[in-house]
């Protein structure tokens, strides 16, 4: 298995995310952030992939690391959280990206609140994985590894 030309995944957790454990666990579970971080790291390194992961409270800080990933990254897993509903920045970032990019929600947004429904990002991603908590992460790895490491 070789690690040097991995290709490489940017992991983005938004706003909120990294009260993981603490925040509201019926809806979100007891694993905190870095325990996520942690298996999608694992689960990266057995599927050969070279995964980096970034969490912020800040829209600016998402715009830009969605923009760092141009020419840098082969694919983008990213969790908007609250900027999923609102964020029209965040929403032109990934507009930018010529890569896989997968949404993933650790709760179905579709079972919650009226405003959770709507996400600013949902026609503009590769797809979507809402609902399925933590694996929902190692899934979305999953696809993507097919889609970069499958020959276009
Ligand atoms: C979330 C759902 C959002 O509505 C919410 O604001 C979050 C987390 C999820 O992972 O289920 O912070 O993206």
């Amino acid at each position: 298995m070789t690690t040097h030309n991995n290709p490489k995944i940017l992991v983005i957790h938004g706003p909120n995310l990294n009260m993981l454990g603490k925040r509201e666990p019926e809806i979100y579970g007891k694993e905190t952030l870095d325990d996520i971080n942690h298996k999608i790291t694992l689960k990266g390194s057995e599927i050969s992939l070279a995964v980096e992961t970034f969490q912020s409270n800040h829209e600016g800080a998402v715009v830009e690391k969605i923009q760092s990933a141009m020419g840098n990254f082969n694919g983008l897993i990213i969790n908007p959280a609250a900027f999923t509903h609102t964020s029209v920045a965040i929403r032109d970032a990934v507009l930018l990206l010529d890569m896989p990019v997968i949404e993933v929600h650790l709760s179905n947004i579709y079972k919650r609140e009226p405003f959770r429904h709507k996400s600013m990002l949902a026609d503009v991603v590769t797809g979507q994985i809402a609902g399925l908590g933590t694996i929902g992460y190692i899934l979305a790895l999953e696809a993507i590894a097919d889609m970069v490491q499958k020959p276009k």
